[in-house]
């Protein structure tokens, strides 16, 4: 499968990073908690040196909880604090409050111990497109102030939201672009629609995402449906088309239509909850 790049955003994104990344005491890297691994840039490791990390597996409504929980811990096994959240509808802001302090505690203490008394913390949220960075700013800031920064004219300099006494947000995300050069975390991206798939690559991507369901969630397509699971693809594509009615003239099967049922299904949680990659894999 071929996907389409942007290299020109890339670039620029990648130099506003490197300016803002200076300023900041912080980062907190947001990750689908579908795919953990796969929505991660592996450049912020080289860019967020000696700066405390927090990573939140976001959209952790979408995905199972059993796997939530496991790359919890992967993440912290390699010595990153990590926190669950679903920034859309708020859950685990207060976790990520506390969280934040004790991810600074060094620098506070660092700051204590030169004389410098309250001085916030300065963090700045990253991660790959659509991953819910907005989301999140809203959700920790509250919407009305986390667009103040944003106004054409009206911005000059950096804008910070203030969280409380202690913390500073930066109101400017960083964009970071997926990276990948074996096929399936391209395939994963396509799947949760971080990236887009090209037309004609549609009943593809959505027979391939059947096949993994038939493996990883059996049952799913049979409930949703009515089909009965089969390892081709284009197999349970057919079921999915009959079974709602996706016909072109002459009563043919729309496949195309029939696969961007399931992703929209899918992207939504209208199949439930799925997780597309598990940490004892990776
Ligand atoms: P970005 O800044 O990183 O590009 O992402 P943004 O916040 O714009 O969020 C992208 C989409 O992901 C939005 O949906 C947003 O509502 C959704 N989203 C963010 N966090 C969560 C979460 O924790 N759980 C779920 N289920 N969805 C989340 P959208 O379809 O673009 O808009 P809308 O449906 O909210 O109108």
């Amino acid at each position: 499968m071929h996907f389409q790049w942007y290299p020109g955003h890339m670039t620029k994104a990648k130099r506003m990073m490197q300016e803002n990344i200076k300023l900041i005491d912080l980062i907190i890297e947001l990750v689908d908690a579908r795919i953990p691994l796969s929505s991660r840039n592996p450049d912020i490791d080289e860019l967020g040196k000696n700066k405390a990390r927090l990573i939140l597996l976001n959209k952790s409504d979408l995905a199972e909880e059993k796997w939530n929980t496991a790359w919890i811990e992967y993440f912290q096994e390699k010595g990153f604090f990590a926190v669950k959240v679903n920034s859309k509808k708020g859950g685990g802001m207060k976790s990520v409050q506390e969280v934040i302090q004790e991810a600074c505690r060094e620098k506070t203490e660092r700051d204590k111990k030169r004389g410098i008394l309250n001085r916030p913390v300065r963090a700045m949220v990253v991660g790959i497109p659509n991953v819910g960075k907005s989301t999140l700013i809203n959700a920790l800031a509250g919407k009305a102030c986390a667009k103040t920064g944003n106004k054409p004219g009206v911005t000059k300099g950096k804008q910070w939201i203030r969280l409380n006494k202690n913390v500073e947000l930066l109101d400017t995300p960083g964009i970071l672009w997926p990276k990948f050069e074996d096929q399936t975390v391209g395939l994963r991206l396509a799947w949760i629609g971080s990236i887009k798939e090209e037309l004609l690559q549609t009943e593809e991507l959505a027979a391939g995402l059947t096949r993994f369901l038939a493996a990883h969630a059996p049952g799913t397509l049979a409930e949703k449906y009515g089909l009965e699971e089969a390892e081709d693809g284009f197999e349970n594509l057919r079921g999915i088309a009959e079974s709602r009615h996706c016909l072109l003239k002459g009563s043919e099967l729309d496949l195309e239509k029939a696969a961007r049922l399931l992703l929209d299904d899918f992207r939504n949680g209208r199949l439930g909850r799925v997780t597309l990659e598990f940490p004892q894999n990776v």
